[in-house]
């Protein structure tokens, strides 16, 4: 199965790409392929509204920024991850806009979604899960699983053993 995990922290060795790094050993060890885009570190702006990619943009955004490539690995993905850090009880502004962007979709072809999110604290997670739940429901698809890390359990051997865990259970 092609993975493509979306990591949403603007850190590269943050706590949200120790989460990504454990969950794709995991899945990697059962012979699937992970791709990892660090939208994080990318300029995705948000969806315009603009009705492009539903009219004569035939499916395609008119938005050629970083996402183009996030487009291509979505377009084959058999699977989809979302990692997150928490920001205000939500997704990171980056993680959000990419979201967005899956507008031109009538929905993806991944049957298979999973959420990763890391916070500082425990109990921030309501919103981010109603919202993927939504989501999942709203493609069809499926939910393989949703782990949390805050601390004092970000990066921890256990916490990252979790994750590997969920990765190596595809
Ligand atoms: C703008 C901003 C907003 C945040 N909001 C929350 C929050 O609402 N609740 C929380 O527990 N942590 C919050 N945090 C802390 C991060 O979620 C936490 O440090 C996380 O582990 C960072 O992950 P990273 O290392 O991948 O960037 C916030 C951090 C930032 C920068």
């Amino acid at each position: 199965m092609k993975i493509l995990v979306l990591n949403g922290s603007p850190h590269v060795n943050g706590n949200t790409t120790a989460m990504v790094n454990a969950f794709k050993e995991g899945a990697e060890s059962k012979g699937h392929t992970v791709e990892v885009i660090q939208v994080g570190t990318k300029q995705v702006k948000g969806c315009l509204a603009c009705e492009y990619c539903h009219t004569k943009g035939n499916g395609k955004c008119i938005q050629k920024d970083d996402m183009v490539p996030v487009y291509e690995a979505i377009d084959t993905a058999d699977m989809i991850v979302f990692a997150s850090p928490v920001y205000y009880f939500g997704l990171s502004g980056q993680m959000e806009c990419t979201l967005s962007r899956f507008y031109p979709y009538p929905i993806p072809k991944a049957k298979k979604y999973a959420l990763l999110l890391s916070s500082m604290s425990p109990g921030v997670y309501d919103g981010i899960i109603s919202q993927y739940k939504g989501t999942v429901s709203y493609f069809g698809a499926q939910d393989m699983g949703i782990i949390t890390a805050h601390d004092p359990d970000n990066k921890s051997a256990a916490k990252l053993a979790e994750v590997k865990k969920l990765g190596a259970s595809l």
